[in-house]
């Protein structure tokens, strides 16, 4: 089990691809805390994780507030001792174009996707180099190459995260903390965020083009994010820092120029 001595936070981690890596790291012997906004799905899904025999809790935590993530990391040593992983996951979608996104609307997923992945890293990191070592996975998406009129809040928000993952990277290396941080790039996966609720994003023509653009033929599953995250997070990825990782059926490949 090579996670088996490691604590992992995993944001957004009540469904879709955070659980997936919830999911993906427990297997490997990784006792998590998942946090989420959604508190009845967010215990759920930790209860399943306790039903597999693995160690598992929940918190509940918006990603956008510093007093939460200072919460979150005293309950997680509180619970377990330690903490090895951050898997900064949550993150939500508003399909705007940059005429019709209000100013409001452009800060709030500026606060969930990009002040939250900093909150967290920064949090993690304090915490990480007292004992040497940590391992970070933001989870960006294939939106910072393959852009759309209706990622005008979203896009910018990840292509932050990815800089800020090498800042940080390079950061961390430097001052040898022993703590690597890498992002992760879906490309369409199928959740919620995808093609669940009102508005699906499947509904919008340019979303299920760039689906049907993808070479390897259909949507990935959220487990193929988490096996990838499980990888980074462990020490197989030791030589790994400040790598931009796509994982998207080839589609961002296919569509450069
Ligand atoms: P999802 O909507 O199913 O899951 C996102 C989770 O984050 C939800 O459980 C939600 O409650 C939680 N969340 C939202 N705001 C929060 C906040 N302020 N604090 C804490 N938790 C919050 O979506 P999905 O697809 O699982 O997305 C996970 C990550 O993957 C996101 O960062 C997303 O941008 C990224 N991504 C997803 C892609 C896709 O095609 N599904 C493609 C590329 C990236």
């Amino acid at each position: 089990m090579e996670l088996s001595d490691r604590v992992a936070i995993v944001t957004g981690g009540a469904r879709g691809i955070g659980a997936a890596c919830a999911d993906a790291l427990a297997r490997r012997g990784a006792a998590i805390v998942l946090t989420d906004i959604l508190s009845e799905l967010g215990e759920r899904t930790a209860a399943c994780l306790r039903a597999t025999g693995h160690r598992a809790v929940f918190r509940r935590h918006d990603v956008s507030e510093p007093a939460g993530w200072d919460d979150v990391v005293q309950y997680t040593l509180g619970q377990f001792g330690r903490l090895d992983i951050l898997v900064n996951n949550a993150g939500i979608n508003l399909p705007k174009t940059i005429e019709d996104v209000t100013v409001e609307e452009f800060q709030r997923v500026i606060d969930v996707n990009l002040i939250g992945c900093f909150l967290g890293m920064q949090r993690a990191i304090a915490q990480m180099k007292r004992t040497g070592k940590g391992a970070i996975v933001n989870i960006a998406s294939n939106a910072t190459q393959n852009v759309v009129p209706l990622t005008a809040a979203y896009s910018p928000t990840k292509a932050a995260v990815a800089n800020l993952t090498k800042v940080a990277a390079v950061h961390c290396a430097t001052e040898r903390y022993g703590i690597r941080v890498n992002s992760v790039h879906p490309g369409p996966i199928a959740t919620d965020m995808l093609t669940g609720g009102a508005a699906k994003a499947t509904d919008i023509p340019q979303v299920r083009q760039l689906i049907g653009a993808i070479p390897l033929g259909r949507m990935g599953e959220p487990a193929e994010i988490g096996e990838v995250v499980a990888f980074l997070a462990s020490d197989s990825a030791s030589f790994m820092t400040g790598a931009e990782i796509f994982v998207d059926g080839a589609l961002t490949i296919s569509m450069m120029k």
